[in-house]
């Protein structure tokens, strides 16, 4: 019963914690049987679960017991989701995105679960070195929770061979996000929504985001409106320096690439 009043957003902090409640028993049973093996492997899960589920509440500036009790994402916080945030959603072209980042000296990357979706990493580091090659300054911003598991970017952007000194984390870029040329979000809604810090009444108000809409001009490449996991509007998109660039991520960044390399 302590899971019915979880809301979605919730889900993965509350199965890391009954992971490490299987642990925990296990190393019970282990106790209660003489059994060594089950009491070292029982005390590994249960520790480890523990320590994931405070390192996902830390990422979203939430007690335990807050994500437990108040049913976050739930029907309570989905009801107000739409915050009416008002304005118009500027859309750009894949030219116009390749002329801005190609005037840019430094661009800052958010990528998220969109990216994941998309299989957009290579794509992506390849932007990432043609960038470079330019001249421009790039960094890969990594949010905790972006995606859909803990350090679900970070693989996605190994696998792809992205070096690791270019990534950075939320505390290192946010401080100097006023000095970024272009910020790219790829795929990425929840883990950059300002409501977090503007708006009281958002559910999310208090996470720590990314804040890409400091940035000189933020770019969202996404396939429409729709969104995050969170269910929750996001107002980045009607600022004024904010740019939507729509389609699959993949179809996107490599229609970039491809501006990049005939440019
Ligand atoms: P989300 O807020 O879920 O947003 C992902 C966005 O990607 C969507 O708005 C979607 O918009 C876009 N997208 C989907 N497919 C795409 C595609 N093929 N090409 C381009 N865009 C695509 O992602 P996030 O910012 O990474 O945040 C993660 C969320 O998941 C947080 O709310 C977090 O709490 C939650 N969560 C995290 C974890 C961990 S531990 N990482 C685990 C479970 C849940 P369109 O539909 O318009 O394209």
């Amino acid at each position: 019963t302590s899971v019915i009043p979880i809301g979605g957003a919730d889900m993965p902090v509350v199965i890391s914690l009954l992971n490490s409640y299987s642990g925990i028993a296990a190393a019970a049973a282990g106790f209660i049987i003489l059994n060594n093996v089950l009491i070292v492997a029982g005390s590994l899960v249960g520790a480890s679960g523990i320590i994931l589920t405070q390192i996902m509440c830390k990422a979203m500036n939430r007690s335990l017991a807050n994500v437990l009790f108040s049913g976050f994402g739930s029907g309570a916080g989905s009801s107000k989701k739409s915050a009416g945030y008002k304005g118009e959603a500027k859309a750009i072209s894949a030219e116009d995105t390749y002329l801005m980042l190609e005037a840019a000296r430094s661009v800052v990357i958010v990528p998220g679960y969109g990216m994941a979706v998309a299989q957009a990493q290579h794509a992506v580091r390849e932007l990432g070195e043609l960038l470079q090659a330019n001249g421009c300054e790039v960094r890969y911003a990594i949010h905790p929770v972006a995606g859909r598991m803990p350090g679900h970017m970070n693989v996605l952007l190994a696998e792809a061979n992205v070096p690791y000194e270019q990534l950075a984390e939320p505390q290192d870029v946010n401080p100097v996000m006023g000095t970024v040329d272009v910020a790219m979000v790829i795929g990425a809604n929840d883990v950059v929504n300002p409501a977090a810090r503007e708006d009281k009444s958002s559910p999310i108000y208090g996470m720590p985001v990314i804040n890409v809409d400091q940035a000189k001009t933020v770019i969202i490449l996404k396939r429409s409106m729709a969104s995050g996991f969170a269910g929750i509007d996001n107002p980045l998109f009607f600022k004024d320096n904010a740019r939507m660039l729509f389609g699959d991520a993949k179809a996107t960044v490599s229609a970039l690439v491809s501006e990049f390399k005939s440019g």
